[in-house]
């Protein structure tokens, strides 16, 4: 069953039409293993040998190719759905396929690094999915209907109200209210992105401050209730602000597996061709 509904997942696009096609593929393949009697015992140069090996190493050439299709500047969205659906079935399929080839005969030598690339470049695959697939909904409910950038505006809003505030209170208070002003980040490098938790925050301080030390005060002076008031929203904001650059890089991490892993799988794929026709 198909259907054409814009927001159809890159993983069951129309109707799972890849993972089928995959499928069939995975299907031919195990059937001619099974029938295919070597002369030796199974390996890469019979004929059935070569024929997988070339289908994967076609199959590699083409799903990295994907990084720069991805680029291309006339790709729609949907495009780029079609083909990262078409990414993940064939990416899956490759493992079959190159295990076949092998014949099983994994050692250690320079044909098994391509065949051990293979696996932790599609398992790095399967994780992106993973992240892909969970990540946005937790963004979207941490977000709340803001943007962040929406969220940045509010909360400088926020400081220009903190600020007048702390102009009418004591001066170890107005001090650690400017700090929370000025010195409060959201974001940072790639460490504090990704655990805004162990971040050493002012704005945190600044309310540590006054609702430890100057709690008895707020009962008289109405600006430090209302300058707790703030902090306390500004915290939450700013929690909310991080929690979404967190999620951005978690959306993005694995990619600096998966990348590398897929362009060192295309070299030691080299290599093995290259010893297979030279050194055999
Ligand atoms: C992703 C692609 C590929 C992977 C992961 C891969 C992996 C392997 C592995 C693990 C073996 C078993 C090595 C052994 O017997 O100790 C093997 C054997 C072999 N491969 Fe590949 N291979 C790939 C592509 C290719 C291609 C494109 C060719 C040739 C055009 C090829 C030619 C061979 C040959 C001739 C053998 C047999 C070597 C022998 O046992 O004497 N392979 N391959
Ligand atoms: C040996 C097999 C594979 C190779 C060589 C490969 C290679 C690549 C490359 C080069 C990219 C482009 C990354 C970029 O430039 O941003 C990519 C993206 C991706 N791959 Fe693979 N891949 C393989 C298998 C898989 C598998 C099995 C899966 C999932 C089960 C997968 C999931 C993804 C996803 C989710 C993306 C990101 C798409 C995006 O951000 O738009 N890959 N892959």
């Amino acid at each position: 069953m198909s259907s054409n509904n814009a927001h159809e997942s890159f993983l069951i696009y129309r109707g799972l039409k890849f993972f089928w096609l995959a499928i069939a593929l995975v299907f031919v393949v195990i059937v001619l293993y099974i029938w295919h009697e070597p002369l030796d015992e199974p390996n890469g140069g019979s004929w059935l040998g070569y024929t997988l090996g070339v289908i994967s190493a076609a199959l590699v050439l083409w799903l990295t190719w994907f990084g720069v299709r991805k680029r291309q500047y006339a790709l729609s969205a949907t495009k780029l759905k079609v083909w990262l659906s078409a990414h993940i079935y064939f990416g899956l399929a490759l493992v079959v396929i190159a295990t076949l080839h092998s014949g099983f005969q994994i050692g250690w030598n320079i044909h098994s690094a391509a065949y051990i690339l293979v696996l932790l470049t599609v398992a790095s695959g399967v994780f992106g999915v993973f992240v892909y697939v969970r990540y946005p909904k937790l963004m979207t409910k941490n977000r709340a209907g803001l943007s962040l950038d929406e969220m940045m505006g509010k909360i400088s809003e926020l400081d220009q109200d903190i600020l007048k505030e702390g102009q009418q209170l004591p001066e170890e208070i107005n001090s650690a209210l400017l700090k929370a002003v000025r010195k409060t980040s959201i974001g940072g490098n790639i460490f504090e992105k990704l655990s805004p938790k162990n971040v050493i925050c002012p704005t945190t301080e600044a309310r540590n401050l006054i609702e430890t030390k100057f709690a008895d005060m707020s009962l008289q002076d109405q600006h430090i209730s209302k300058v707790i008031a703030l902090l306390a929203k500004k915290t939450k904001l700013l929690r909310r602000a991080r929690r979404d650059i967190q999620i951005k890089v978690i959306l993005r991490i694995w990619l600096f597996f998966h990348i590398p892993l897929a362009i060192g799988l295309l070299g030691t794929l080299f290599s093995h061709i290259l010893a297979v026709f030279f050194y055999w």
